[in-house]
């Protein structure tokens, strides 16, 4: 299974203000869904806060809830109270896909969809990477976790929305540690 984050940061990298996303970019929103459909997804107790009800649990996939709270009982939502027990039940659902898997079937991934603190958490398990860049400047309090140089960018594609927003989906994998000899 491949532990993945996903998160949009706008030029400043910020992601989030008062628990909600400073901006409205429906083509994101669906590049966010195309991705995480039918995989499992984990978010910090306050990003499921943030989700509007309509759209919580987010469809389609298992949703895991991060909290330290062990009797928060969530509608739709698994609620986990470590990294641990997050990796667990990912780990259940890529083996029940991995035994109906077909060709067609995308690798089982855990899909770390924010917020800052839980992609802090998971950013050193993690070996892929998927950004929207966001071309605005806004004012925030959650900011996006650093991506340094243990990672590579692999693809970048320019796109300007439907409202004249510039935006960038960008990926990047995590470089394999190699051992040098000498
Ligand atoms: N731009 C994007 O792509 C994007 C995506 C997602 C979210 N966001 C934004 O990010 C912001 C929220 O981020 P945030 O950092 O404030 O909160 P968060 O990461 O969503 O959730 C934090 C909560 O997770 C739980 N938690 C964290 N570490 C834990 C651990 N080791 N064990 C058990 N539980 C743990 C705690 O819940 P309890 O308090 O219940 O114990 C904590 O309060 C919002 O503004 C949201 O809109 C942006």
């Amino acid at each position: 299974m491949e532990i993945s984050l996903i998160f949009a940061q706008s030029a400043n990298k910020v992601i989030g203000h008062e628990n909600k996303l400073p901006w409205h970019l429906p083509e994101d929103l669906a590049h966010f869904k195309a991705l995480t459909q039918g995989q499992t997804v984990l978010m910090g107790r306050k990003t499921w806060d943030s989700l509007p009800k309509a759209f919580r649990p987010l469809p389609g996939r298992v949703n895991l809830v991060l909290s330290t709270n062990e009797a928060l009982k969530l509608e739709g939502a698994i609620t986990v109270n470590s990294p641990k027990q997050a990796i667990d039940q990912a780990n259940e659902k890529a083996k029940r896909q991995a035994a109906s898997a077909s060709s067609a079937t995308p690798t089982p991934t855990l899909w770390v969809i924010g917020g800052a603190q839980v992609y802090s958490l998971f950013m050193p398990l993690a070996s892929r990477i998927e950004v929207t860049e966001i071309e605005l400047t806004v004012d925030g309090d959650a900011l996006a976790p650093v991506i340094d140089d243990t990672w590579e960018e692999v693809q970048r594609n320019r796109h300007q929305s439907a409202k004249g927003l510039g935006y960038s989906f960008v990926s990047y994998r995590k470089i394999s540690q190699r051992i040098e000899h000498v």
